[in-house]
């Protein structure tokens, strides 16, 4: 998880509040004091609940951590003028347990000081959604373990597919519920080096999702739900030996064709990474020779790529 952390890093380096839209600046603003989001990724967010939201099927967030997603989800739907907002349309998931990486980042806060691995950090959660709990219901536990979500979702926030096992999870107990033609599926980490399965899945599934919005220079990328996935495809359980040489290349260049410039080295990253995550060094060092050949600068992802490399140890 250092690599994570030396993602946070980077995004508190370049935190600075932003407003989209004059209707986005009549909001209650405050950012959460603790958030992993860049400031546009929230503001997604906040401005999907708030105007977009239907009430079709519910709010879910996929990997809450301190509830700055949650926060935001709520406080656009605290402004919601089409929706009965008197019970709990946000659901949100995590397994609310402190992580050696969550103490590395610095917070400069007093918010996270006692926290150890192992402990549960739900009393931080709790303290910074208390002013919407009466919007959000929350799911403690891992996620590998929940049954499937027992209504429909309109808006699902993913942060929270950081192995393929996670991945499948999200597949079996969320995107059953996805309503065709209505919901958004938001995907966190769709370009980050770390989370390559994101890629052949989404590009498995392509012909049922449309690009709602790649938030630019951030790891997120928004998509519409357009028709229905058999279900027996999404209770497969998917890994790298499920996408054949063709599908996996195919599939990047997709991500690729769909997102922005900015996006790039997190998504050829991604790509080495799969070779990392199976275990297959030879190739993944062939790989990143041509990756770094290409991204010959600084770039944040294929730097975590070098890093790995020279260790061989990441998780
Ligand atoms: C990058 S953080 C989420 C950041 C958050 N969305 C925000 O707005 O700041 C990923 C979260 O996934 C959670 N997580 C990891 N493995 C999990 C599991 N097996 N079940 C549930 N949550 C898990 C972690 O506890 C962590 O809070």
């Amino acid at each position: 998880m250092t690599n994570l952390v030396a993602s946070i890093r980077k995004r508190l380096k370049k935190f600075k509040w932003s407003v989209a839209s004059p209707e986005i600046a009549s909001l209650d603003q405050r950012p959460a004091a603790l958030t992993m989001l860049f400031p546009d990724e929230s503001e997604s967010l906040r401005e999907f609940t708030m105007t977009n939201y239907t009430g079709h099927g519910e709010i879910v967030d996929l990997g809450a951590w301190a509830g700055s997603s949650t926060l935001a989800l709520a406080q656009g739907l605290a402004q919601n003028k089409k929706v009965d907002t008197r019970r709990k349309r946000i659901h949100a998931y995590d397994i609310f347990i402190w992580e050696q990486w969550m103490s590395d980042i610095p917070w400069n806060t007093p918010l996270v000081d006692g926290y150890r691995p192992g402990d549960s950090f739900l009393p931080l959660y709790e303290q910074q959604i208390s002013e919407y709990s009466h919007l959000i219901e929350t799911y403690p536990g891992d996620l590998n373990a929940m049954p499937e979500f027992p209504y429909k979702i309109e808006y699902l926030f993913v942060d929270v597919m950081k192995t393929f096992e996670l991945a499948n999870s999200s597949l079996q107990k969320f995107f059953t519920q996805l309503i065709p033609g209505k919901s958004v599926v938001h995907h966190q980490d769709y370009n980050h080096y770390f989370t390559p399965w994101i890629h052949l899945l989404m590009y498995r599934f392509k012909s049922h999702f449309k690009l709602r919005k790649y938030v630019n220079a951030t790891p997120s990328t928004i998509f519409d739900y357009v028709s229905a996935i058999p279900r027996e495809q999404l209770m497969q359980s998917y890994s790298f030996d499920s996408f054949g040489k063709d599908e996996f290349e195919a599939a990047f260049e997709y991500s690729l064709s769909i997102t922005g410039k900015a996006a790039r080295p997190s998504i050829e990253s991604a790509r080495v990474m799969s070779f990392i995550h199976q275990d297959r060094w030879e190739e993944a060092e062939a790989e990143y020779a041509g990756l770094k050949a290409k991204y010959p600068g600084k770039d944040y992802d294929v730097q975590q790529i070098e890093s790995i490399l020279k260790t061989r140890t990441y998780r």
